[in-house]
């Protein structure tokens, strides 16, 4: 049902996977385990969400092979020491109850610490020592990127960024994709900001007999991108997943890119100043 990207360390990806920001507890993991029912083998967690073992009591209670499943984790910005960060991973992976984490991101580069290079090397230390599978980062710019190059020699799979009609991040993706990174777009549907009723979208969707989300899904899938969605019901979900029958044209896909904006952030989030921890 779903199709892979191929990652730059050889590992296979799906193209779409559940965002799970907010779905915690028993509730969560069950609505998780729902979503592996209908067929997402690509889950997005992070240390800040306080749900990685929500989704791994899903993973878990799913019965779907753990090999067929890539859990994804992120490491905060306040432990981007070292230690810190190689300590983070380790309860990462106990807070999962899983034995391994198959891809880490560093959740926000946090320039003005300047310590992402730091925590770079955690990451990749972590991989050696089969903590990780594949290692990424969130939010990283292109200089943030060159800087982890140029230092460690060693560059991410994956580059997780904000991206919806609103923010294409055209040139982000350029660099990405110049570098065989894949780009994961978190909040592919805007968190249903006014995007997903544009006229061009609800026009283009009239055509396909398609909803608007899956409109902005499937450009985001053209565009060579990995969208998230997150949503905890079950219609929705397969919704968001039901995305390879059908393909819009050049033309579709050019038109829902003169959406975007300068200022089309949904919460002024630029990673040259933001900091998270
Ligand atoms: N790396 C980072 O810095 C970062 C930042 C933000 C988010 N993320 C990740 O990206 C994931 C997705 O982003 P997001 O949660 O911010 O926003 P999103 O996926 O763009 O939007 C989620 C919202 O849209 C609703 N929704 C889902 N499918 C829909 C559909 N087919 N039609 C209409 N509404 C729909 C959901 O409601 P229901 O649940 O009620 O269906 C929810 O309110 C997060 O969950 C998280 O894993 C990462």
């Amino acid at each position: 049902m779903t199709e892979h990207y191929v990652l730059s360390d050889g590992f296979q990806i799906p193209k779409v996977g559940l965002g799970t920001y907010q779905l915690k507890g028993v509730d969560g993991s069950r609505r998780i385990e729902q979503a592996l029912n209908v067929g997402y083998r690509l889950l997005d967690s992070a240390f800040n969400y306080e749900n990685e073992g929500t989704v791994g009591r899903a993973i878990r209670n799913s019965g779907v092979p753990r090999d067929q499943i890539t859990f994804t984790s992120k490491l905060a910005g306040r432990h981007h020491d070292y230690q810190l960060a190689f300590e983070a991973i380790e309860e990462s992976v106990m807070r999962s109850g899983l034995d391994y984490i198959d891809l880490y991101l560093i959740h926000w580069p946090n320039p003005k610490e300047n310590k992402y290079v730091e925590a770079w090397r955690a990451l990749i230390d972590a991989q050696r020592a089969g903590l990780v599978r594949s290692i990424g980062v969130c939010n990283f710019l292109p200089e943030h990127i060159q800087r982890l190059e140029d230092e460690t020699g060693i560059l991410p799979v994956i580059n997780q960024v904000e991206l919806h009609p609103y923010f294409n991040q055209a040139k982000q993706l350029e660099f990405d994709q110049a570098n065989k990174i894949i780009t994961q777009a978190w909040s592919p549907l805007g968190r249903q900001n006014a995007s997903l009723n544009e006229a061009i979208i609800t026009e283009i969707s009239k055509r396909y007999n398609r909803s608007n989300a899956q409109i902005v899904l499937r450009w985001l899938l053209q565009l060579g991108a990995l969208p998230i969605p997150k949503s905890g019901h079950i219609l929705r979900q397969i919704e968001n997943l039901s995305l390879f029958d059908f393909n819009l044209s050049a033309e579709e896909v050019a038109l829902m890119s003169t959406l975007t904006r300068e200022d089309g952030r949904n919460k002024d989030q630029n990673p040259a100043v933001y900091q998270e921890f």
